[in-house]
Parts: C-alpha cells; sequence; structure tokens
C-alpha cells in the first residue's frame, strides 16, 4: 500500500481508502453487516488503514460497522473519516431529499450544519465508531441556510476539544473553500471523480493544488461500472440507487465495455483486472491524493487494495488517456 499526507497536516492515510457507504446498506439495496466488517478488517491488513464513512450511510449502521470492525486494532493505526450535516432525524435546514431506511421506513433528509448540530452530531459518531476521536471531520454536502463560518467555528471548538484532528469538507467548489478557509484551515476536499466523471478538472482540481489541498476521490470506480461486470440488460437490486443513473444505462454499459475492451491488454500484461488499472490511473492523475473506494466484501477489497501494487508509467497514463478521450456517455 502507498501512503499519503493531505494537505499540510500531519495526517497520512492510505492511498486506497475503504469507502463504507454501500456497507452501510441504504440505497445501495441492503447490506450484510459480517461481511462488510470482514472487508474492512482484511483490507486493514493488507495495509487499507483509513476509512470514510458518515452518519447517513445506513442512518448509523455505516459508522456502527466501522466501530465493530476496528475495535481490536491499534487506535493510532487506523484513520477515521467521518462526516455530518446530512439529518435524518432532525427537519431544519436545507431540505435535500426523501428516502426510505434499511427498514423501508421513509425518511426526510435534510442538510443542515448549525453549530448545536454539529456539536450533537460529533457526539453521536463518537459513540457509534466507539472512539474519542475522529481523524478527518468532513461537512456531507453545503448548507445554503447556515452560514459557513458558523459551521466551521463549531468544527474549530472540536479541534481544540480533541474530538477531531483535522477538518475537511465534502462536494465544495471552490468557491465555498475559499469561504470556509476564512475560518479554518481545510485540509481536503472529497469530490465525485472518476474516469467518466472529470468534472472536477476545471476549477476544484487547480485550486486544490494551488492552496495544498488533498482531494479524496470518490466513487472512483464509478460505483462499480468501471470493473466492466455490469452488462447491457444489468438488473439492480431493489432500492439501489444506481439502477437511475444515467452511467448504467444499456448504451452506457456498451460504450464503457468497449473502453475496458482496449485497455485490457495493459492490464492483462501486468497480470491486473481492468479495475486495478482503473484505480491506479485515477490516483496517478494531478491533484488525486486518494482514492476513496467502495467495497461489498472482502474479495472486492483485497483486489481495489492490490491496485496499488501495480505500476504504470507516464507513457502508459498517457495511452489510457488517449482512449478515455475517445469515450462519450449518453445522458
Ligand atoms: N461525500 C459524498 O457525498 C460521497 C458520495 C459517494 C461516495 N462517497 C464515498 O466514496 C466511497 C466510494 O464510492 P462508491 O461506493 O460510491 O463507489 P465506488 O467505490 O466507485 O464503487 C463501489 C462499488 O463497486 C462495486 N465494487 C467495488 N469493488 C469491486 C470489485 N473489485 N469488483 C467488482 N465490483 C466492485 C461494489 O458494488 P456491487 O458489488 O454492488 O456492484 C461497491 O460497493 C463511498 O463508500 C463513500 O465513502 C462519498
Amino acid at each position: 500500500m502507498e501512503y499519503r499526507k493531505l494537505g499540510d497536516s500531519d495526517l497520512t492515510i492510505s492511498v486506497i481508502t475503504f469507502g463504507a457507504w454501500a456497507a452501510g446498506g441504504w440505497m445501495w439495496g441492503g447490506t450484510e453487516r459480517s461481511e462488510a466488517v470482514k472487508a474492512i478488517q482484511e483490507s486493514y491488513h493488507v495495509g487499507v488503514t483509513s476509512i470514510d464513512t458518515a452518519p447517513i450511510y445506513g442512518q448509523g449502521l455505516s459508522e456502527e460497522i466501522v466501530g465493530e470492525a476496528i475495535k481490536g486494532f491499534p487506535r493510532d493505526k487506523v484513520q477515521i473519516l467521518t462526516k455530518y450535516g446530512m439529518r435524518w432525524d432532525l427537519a431544519k435546514g436545507d431540505f435535500a431529499m426523501h428516502s426510505k431506511d434499511n427498514s423501508g421506513r421513509d425518511i426526510d433528509i435534510y442538510k443542515y450544519a448549525g453549530k448545536e448540530s454539529i456539536i450533537e452530531e460529533c457526539e453521536n459518531s463518537l459513540k457509534r465508531l466507539g472512539t474519542d476521536y475522529i481523524d478527518l471531520y468532513q461537512i456531507h454536502w453545503h448548507d445554503k441556510t447556515t452560514p459557513i463560518d458558523e459551521t466551521m467555528e463549531a468544527v474549530t471548538r472540536l479541534i481544540e476539544q480533541g474530538k477531531v484532528r483535522y477538518a475537511g469538507v465534502c462536494n465544495y467548489s471552490a468557491e465555498l473553500m475559499r469561504e470556509a478557509a476564512k475560518t479554518i484551515n481545510l485540509v481536503s476536499n472529497q469530490v465525485p471523480y472518476s474516469m467518466v466523471k472529470r468534472d472536477i478538472e476545471a476549477e476544484t482540481v487547480p485550486y486544490c493544488i494551488e492552496h495544498n489541498k488533498a482531494i479524496l476521490a470518490y466513487s472512483p470506480l464509478e460505483r462499480g461500472l468501471l470493473t466492466g461486470k455490469m452488462k447491457p440488460g444489468h438488473e439492480f437490486a431493489q432500492d439501489d440507487h444506481r439502477a437511475s443513473l444515467y452511467f448504467f444505462k444499456d448504451e452506457n454499459l456498451k460504450r464503457v465495455d468497449a473502453f475496458l475492451d482496449k485497455i485490457k491488454p495493459m492490464a492483462d500484461d501486468k497480470q491486473a483486472t481492468v479495475g486495478q488499472l482503473v484505480l491506479r490511473w485515477t490516483v496517478e492523475q494531478p491533484g488525486i491524493t486518494i482514492a476513496l473506494v467502495g467495497a461489498r466484501d472482502a474479495t472486492q477489497a483485497l483486489q481495489n487494495a492490490a491496485s496499488m501494487d501495480i505500476k504504470l508509467s507516464a507513457e502508459e497514463i498517457g495511452q489510457i488517456t488517449e482512449e478515455l478521450n475517445k469515450l462519450e456517455l449518453v445522458k
């Protein structure tokens, strides 16, 4: 495994960080708790020391699973990344979406990052995670009903109290990062980035490079698409959010498959899967610090971790990018 430091912090995390959204089941058609615990534990043993989770993932379940998985590990050898600002248990702030929890009950989700709410959320996360500090605490989505300085002041208090080590954000534009930087030292931004979703290259990446902020790329396999396992006609489980995303339209599955076929010989030469090649390409892109990769079970997780065993020369990265630039998806 390889490790990289986040911005100007002392926080070093594994380049493949375990993403625990699917582990919580919610929006992913359910979860198998013991498989998820095992996936996190086996990842740790091959050097995946950092885990990204959030209270909203399974409405607390993902954090509980992470807590259970890391119980026997030395706390200072694990890095816990979690989030705040998405409430399903408090109707306040900016309404985000209507959903159903894992047991099929209706829930309304709000983006809310008011001061008291963050302090309360942090206590709840610490309990579920079974720890007394969080390594990286990130706002999940911008809450337009709360001034950013109020939010960041609350996180500053948590840092002073030793409950949080570093502050990060998710899904922030460069403009929002600039605003937050007036109140707090942000070390990272967690944003969507994959071979087929590269919007951040326009503004966020240049901003983060210039200001030495880490980028945590989320959904780098585009939620399984870039492993090449889904074929036209693929059927998702009930409540799996992927069923409604344009990436998984039959025409796009065909186009992605054709692209993956082009890079497969290079993967074969390296005795790697195309998914592993995709992950290595991703973390070699300018400004990309970490790939947050989700996994359902230990087999997937170990395969993802092993992507760091393969190396790509600048020329090989160029060849992949050249093929990729010919790929266009329909929306
Ligand atoms: N801050 C945010 O707003 C935000 C948003 C999204 C994600 N994230 C973070 O980023 C993490 C990763 O993103 P993601 O889970 O959305 O997408 P991802 O990492 O691109 O895809 C993960 C999914 O792909 C499939 N998969 C993974 N490894 C595989 C392998 N080796 N072989 C075959 N299939 C494999 C699994 O689903 P199946 O087996 O069901 O296909 C898995 O759940 C999340 O867990 C979360 O921590 C954050």
